[in-house]
């Protein structure tokens, strides 16, 4: 009942405002952002990968409102590239985007976005490195996707996200599941429609496994993004029946969020990468954050109720 809730407040300029200058919010918020600054994130990224984890790194800025903003968050990516340039470990470290940090939701979006995830996307690959494109609501699927075709032209190892939720990922997962083609499948955050969203979260799970059937049997490189226990040890056993051994897929998890299971996996041998988030922009990531898991709602209000 709650997470609908949380997840209509994570766009409500209101909420946002009274959420994010909560004194109280910030040592909750640290838990799942290790900080805003560049220098905050490298630290992290070096104690990660020192600790046997890879990582993809997301600049919070998601839903602007203009064009201006939009270029500021691609400069921010260009930076983060030369700082991971600087670390020199390859695809270790890469990068995951938002295009709405990019412009897609405004006027002219698709090909404003495009203009400026493409010299994030070519300063990456300068940098040894990688982006992968995070999917939003369902209205940006299309373009989405269209920006991923773009992209793959010149720098095939850019990767997608797909949503089980959504009705439509299965046939998405088929026409991705292609040679050289890195697709992190995930459950899906947003609050979507019945008309083209499983709602039940036991059907969101079946569609899950489903599609990481489509992806592992495929010929390119799954990422399986997910906490959940049960979808991750389906997950082994899919990628054993498939004849993949580890490296030849992936585990990816949210800073943050069952950190003992992503060291046991990577202890184990497999490749496993942690998603880290930075910036001051942490609303709207925060906010899906709590909807996923109520206790995290009952820890941020007793921290309120303790003041
Ligand atoms: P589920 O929600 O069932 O969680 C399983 C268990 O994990 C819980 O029981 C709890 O122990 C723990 N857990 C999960 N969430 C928690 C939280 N917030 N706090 C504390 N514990 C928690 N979505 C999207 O729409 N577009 C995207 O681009 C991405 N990108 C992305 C990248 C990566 C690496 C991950 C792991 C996830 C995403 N997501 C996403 C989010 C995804 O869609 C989904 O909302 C979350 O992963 C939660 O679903 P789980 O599969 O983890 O299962």
């Amino acid at each position: 009942m709650l997470g609908p809730v949380l997840l209509a407040a994570a766009r409500s300029g209101r909420v946002r405002r009274l959420v994010s200058s909560a004194p109280v919010t910030r040592p909750v918020v640290d838990r799942y952002v290790p900080g805003e600054a560049l220098p905050d994130v490298l630290a992290a990224v070096r104690d990660l990968t020192g600790r046997g984890l890879e990582v993809t790194l997301d600049h919070l800025g998601e839903d602007i409102t203009d064009p201006a903003e939009a270029r500021r968050n691609r400069d921010a990516y260009l930076a983060l590239c030369e700082g991971l340039a600087g670390l020199g470990l390859g695809e270790r470290a890469e990068m995951s985007v938002k295009l709405s940090a990019f412009g897609q939701a405004l006027p002219g979006g698709h090909d404003l976005a495009l203009a400026n995830v493409t010299p994030v996307v070519e300063a990456a690959a300068e940098a040894g490195t990688t982006v992968t494109l995070d999917m939003e609501d369902h209205t940006t699927v299309d373009s989405t996707l269209a920006v991923l075709r773009e992209m793959r032209r010149r720098f095939p190892q850019t990767g997608a996200v797909l949503q089980s939720y959504l009705f439509r990922t299965e046939d998405d997962c088929r026409a991705l599941a292609g040679e050289g083609s890195r697709v992190r499948l995930v459950k899906g955050a947003y609050r979507e429609p019945a008309s083209v969203a499983y709602q039940r979260r036991a059907e969101v799970d079946r569609a899950f496994v489903r599609c990481l059937g489509v992806l592992m049997t495929g010929q390119g490189y799954p990422m399986i993004g997910s906490h959940d226990p049960r979808l991750i040890a389906i997950g082994e056993e899919l990628a054993r029946r498939a004849g993949r051994k580890p490296g030849a897929y992936e585990f990816q998890m949210l800073y943050g969020i069952r950190v003992g299971e992503q060291e046991r996996l990577a202890a184990e041998g497999h490749r496993v990468r942690t998603y880290v988030p930075y910036g001051t922009d942490w609303y709207g990531y925060f906010m899906r954050r709590l909807a996923e898991r109520p206790a995290n709602v009952a820890f941020f209000l007793r921290s309120l109720a303790g003041r």
